[in-house]
């Protein structure tokens, strides 16, 4: 099979795999890391290893991955691959070098195998679908100078950027959380918390979205597909978690879409 064979093969799959992620994280297994690593299904997912460093083998693939392929493309140099380039890396380069520092991560945390190891696989294949489509010849457009003023990269590059603020700030205040040393959960007051559980996945949301506005580009599409199907089933989890552990959790806050779900 050639480049593009593979692109589109890979497209398909990511499609179909999609699915299947959202109905075995809905209806079967919890992903066992974080609040949720005393499910019954834990043991699915294999013995713990660091969390931290975790997080770095991870979702390093997204940062280094999609650098190197996107670099192996003859359109690499061209500017408009170039600022896509940044808005990837400005998402990715924090999660896996700076945000793994940021979490309170508890002493000695472990987080099963498996997740880091499936999501490591998955990272890999979501940057060559992406990474490709900007520079690669024969998969994606031109990207020309004109895309900067096309009313789908304007409103992509704006959903982005509010999805990236919402993300970052959310995350930053579930570190708050916890002064150093400790290791419990308290119910987020605040922002966004007062409408949400997870205005961190939602921020995670509006990121995929504007990137595939951006790109236009199916590989944009699917991604974002991916992304809902991992993180909505962990945020309604999330959320019935916190009304199970808190009796006095504010009653109008939804799981993750303000005032829908
Ligand atoms: N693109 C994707 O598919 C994808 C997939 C996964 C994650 N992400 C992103 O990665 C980031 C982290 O995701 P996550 O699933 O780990 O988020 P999370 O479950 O909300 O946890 C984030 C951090 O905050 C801590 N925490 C959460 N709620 C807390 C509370 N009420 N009190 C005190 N501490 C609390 C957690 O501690 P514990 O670990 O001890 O629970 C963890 O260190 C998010 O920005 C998410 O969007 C993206």
């Amino acid at each position: 099979m050639n480049a593009v064979q593979w692109h589109e093969a890979l497209l398909i799959a990511y499609f179909a795999g999609s699915l299947f992620v959202f109905a075995t994280l809905s209806l079967v297994a919890k992903a066992a890391y974080g609040r949720h690593k005393g499910d019954k299904t834990a043991w699915w997912w294999g013995p713990g290893v660091p969390t931290r460093a975790s997080w770095i083998f991870m979702e390093a693939p997204s940062a280094l991955g999609f650098a190197v392929i996107y670099f192996m493309g003859e359109r690499a140099l061209a500017p408009v691959p170039l600022i896509l380039l940044a808005m990837w890396q400005a998402h990715y380069f924090q999660r896996s070098f700076i945000y793994p520092f940021m979490r309170r991560v508890k002493p000695g945390d472990t987080t099963p195998l498996l997740i880091p190891a499936l999501a490591f696989a998955t990272n890999l294949g979501v940057s060559f679908l992406n990474a490709a489509i900007l520079s690669w010849n024969g998969i994606g457009q031109a990207y020309e100078l004109s895309w900067l003023a096309d009313p789908r990269f304007l409103a992509g590059a704006a959903l982005f950027a509010a999805g990236w603020h919402i993300n970052r700030k959310a995350d930053a205040m579930l570190a708050a959380l916890r002064k150093p040393g400790e290791t419990g959960y308290r119910i987020p007051r605040g922002w966004l918390y007062e409408r949400v559980s997870c205005p961190n996945y939602l921020g995670e949301f509006l990121v995929w979205a504007g990137w595939a506005l951006a790109i236009w580009s199916a590989a944009g599409a699917v991604f974002l597909l991916w992304t809902l199907a991992n993180l909505l089933p962990r945020a309604l989890e999330n959320h019935r978690w916190y009304r199970r552990t808190f009796a006095d959790y504010p009653a109008q806050r939804r799981a993750v879409i303000p005032g829908l779900l």
